[in-house]
């Protein structure tokens, strides 16, 4: 039987947006859930950074999360996911998931051909994390690569299609997944959801896309329904956001993003 009762809200952070693609989910499975989101919006992006300098983020990111009493957190950062979190896991008193191995579990369900793509930042894809989890059995083949300039547009709101600049971006970036290289693209950094429609576009209805923040965000849901940590008896949780900057900017595209005005629920904080 399941057993409810854990009131405490999901911490859920990221260097920016990007993991509000995970949030998008968890309100969406969850909507009786309070939910803490950290946006690290002053030092975004992350995926540039040196190893050493994104675990001292993350490190940061879970313990300003942890001083909001959550039960959970879910690392909603691939790059914080891919190059922190060995190191970090075991060191806290709650759980805290990250988004790789989820994202894996979902291309492996989806790919019929075993041709898999897999886009990050440069932290990720140098981290060679994901193709630690696909490769153990030599089953896949796999073609991986670094979109540096995705997480700076996304940022800035280019993210529709039509748009010149994002649209040439991702030709570039993505012409060695055209249709028939692979049937799966892993969008390993949290933020490339918010293209999906661009990308999708580019790539053609035969490329199936796995939304890391979405797989993590069911996979989170579903741990903490088994494990007896879900709130209990809610209608509706609430949701407080936290940034590193300004907090127009973020609302406004959080806003959009969300479907949801998020005006008067964001906070400006410092960590460090
Ligand atoms: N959304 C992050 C990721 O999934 C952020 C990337 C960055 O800050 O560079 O990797």
């Amino acid at each position: 039987m399941i057993k409810t009762g854990d009131n405490r809200p999901i911490g859920v952070f990221d260097s920016g947006l990007g993991g509000l693609t995970a949030v998008a989910t968890l309100m969406a499975l969850l909507p009786g859930e309070d939910i803490c989101y950290l946006g690290d919006t002053g030092r975004v992006p992350y995926g540039g950074r040196s190893r050493e300098t994104i675990i001292e983020y993350v490190r940061q990111d879970i313990e300003f999360l942890l001083g909001q009493e959550i039960k959970a957190i879910v690392v909603a950062c691939g790059t914080g996911s891919a190059v922190a979190l060995d190191q970090l896991r075991d060191q806290y008193p709650v759980p805290i998931y990250g988004v790789l191995e989820s994202a894996v579990e979902a291309a492996i369900q989806r790919t019929a051909t075993g041709r898999i793509g897999i886009i990050g930042t440069e932290a990720t894809i140098a981290s060679g994390a994901y193709e630690r989890l696909l490769g153990a059995n030599g089953e896949f083949q796999l073609i991986s690569r670094a979109c540096p300039l995705f997480v700076p547009l996304v940022e800035n709101g280019r993210i529709h299609p039509g748009d010149v600049v994002i649209e040439t971006v991702v030709a570039e970036y993505l012409a060695p997944f055209a249709e028939g290289e692979v049937d799966t693209l892993i969008l390993g950094c949290t933020h490339y959801p918010l293209l999906e429609r661009v990308i999708s576009r580019f790539l053609g209805p035969g490329v199936t896309l796995v939304s890391s923040g979405a797989a993590a965000a069911e996979f989170v849901a579903q741990t903490l329904a088994e494990q007896g940590l879900l709130a209990a008896d809610r209608a509706a949780g609430s949701h407080r956001y936290f940034v590193t900057d300004r907090v127009a900017g973020f609302e406004r595209l959080a806003s959009l993003f969300l479907q949801q005005n998020v005006s008067g629920k964001v906070e400006k904080i410092s960590l460090g």
